[in-house]
């Protein structure tokens, strides 16, 4: 069983604060893309089940219907017949109830959508083209059409922003009654409009105040803290997402996308010229053991659970102890452990980071 991950990198607007993989929406490219989207797939994928698939972006909604149409067909090459979750990426101003019941019929079953802010200044700001009554109508439908598997993306830690306003937008997040929840403080990222202005960034006091907040409104509304920007209603944990925390295998098709099979982690090409010219890799790199290991702690210590201690043993006949030198960590609580796992606290887990990079050498 793997796990597919397909990147639309196609926008019909380009944010603020964006540096993933993307470029405007032209149909020609589309067509072109999915061309080679197709040559792709047949090339690499060797007929295993699939057991999660993400179509993301950019903007995998950006596509007319007929695009879409011709994606569901590609996607046919896939055995999707043990499927258990089927994500698409969705922004609000192009979704619509043909788009949403042309996903249903094709296995979709759960719903990213992304919102980022209710707040109008802070729309502005990122340069998102929604309202607020946008969100609620698309909303309305999504459930019309019969999902009830949804995420919402939320971010935080605009300049500007205090507590009373994302208390607004938590508490209008909670109003929309959905299950998941994925909420990133804003990073600001070189080559986008917004890290041309230095003095936007807020201080790392507010933003961990903002993050301690987002933690416990949550959680007191029955969302399970699962990963450090994750929440989800009892059930409604992202199984795809969890593949990549797991350390498990996946493949990874289109531009700029990354893949991970047996030991080897690839990565595509960000250049829509050199794809559309056949030329997919960017990079490939043979993990040793001790890579593989150090990915499993870094990725794993994402989620509020941690690590296994006994599935890491089985994995690769050693101790995590053994392996890397956790004492200090640990003696100052930075990490837990137990007796089934080693984990971040929770409270701790807003410096991820700094813990983190303790596992690289
Ligand atoms: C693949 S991206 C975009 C998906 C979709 N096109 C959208 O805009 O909603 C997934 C999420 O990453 C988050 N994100 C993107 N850039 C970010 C940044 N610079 N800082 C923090 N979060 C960011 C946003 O919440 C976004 O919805
Ligand atoms: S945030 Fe989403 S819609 Fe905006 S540019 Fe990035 S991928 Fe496109």
């Amino acid at each position: 069983m793997k796990s597919v991950y397909i990147h639309i990198p196609f926008c019909k607007n380009i944010c603020s604060y964006c540096d993933f993989c993307k470029v405007f929406y032209s149909s020609d490219w589309v067509n072109q893309y999915l061309d080679m989207l197709e040559k792709e797939i047949k090339l690499i994928y060797k007929n295993e089940k699939i057991r999660t698939l993400y179509i993301g972006g950019g903007t995998p909604s950006a596509l007319n219907i007929n695009e879409l149409i011709r994606l569901f067909t590609i996607i046919k090459e896939l055995d999707i017949s043990s499927l258990e979750e089927f994500t698409i990426e969705c922004n609000i101003e192009d979704i619509n109830k043909e788009k949403l019941s042309l996903f249903k019929k094709n296995d979709v079953n759960r719903i990213s959508i992304g919102i980022q802010t209710f707040n109008p200044e802070f729309l502005t700001f990122l340069q998102r083209r929604h309202t607020t009554a946008d969100v609620i109508n698309v909303v309305k439908l999504i459930k019309e059409v019969g999902f009830t598997n949804v995420n919402v993306d939320l971010m935080f830690g605009f300049k500007r922003q205090n507590i009373k306003s994302l208390k607004e937008d938590l508490s209008s997040f909670l109003q929309l009654d959905i299950p998941h929840i994925s909420v990133y403080s804003l990073m600001i990222e070189e080559n986008t409009k917004l890290a041309i202005d230095k003095t936007i960034e807020i201080d790392d006091d507010l933003n961990s105040k903002m993050y301690e907040l987002i933690n416990k409104t949550l959680k007191s509304n029955n969302y399970f803290h699962y990963e450090i920007s994750n929440y989800a209603k009892a059930g409604y944990e992202a199984k795809h997402n969890l593949v990549y925390w797991n350390n498990e295998e996946y493949y990874g098709f289109g531009l700029g996308a990354a893949s991970f099979i047996k030991d080897k982690r690839g990565e595509n090409t960000r250049s829509l010229t050199k794809y559309l010219a056949g030329n997919y890799i960017h990079q490939e790199h043979y993990l040793s053991k001790k890579e593989m290991m150090q990915n499993e702690m870094i990725l794993g210590l994402r989620k509020t659970r941690g690590v296994d201690k006994k599935s890491f043993f089985n994995k690769y006949q050693c101790f995590i102890g053994d392996v890397f030198d956790i004492k200090d960590l640990i003696n100052n609580k930075y990490l837990i452990e137990d007796e089934n796992k080693i984990y971040i606290p929770e409270e701790k887990l807003f410096l991820s980071n700094e813990i983190l990079i303790n596992f690289i050498e």
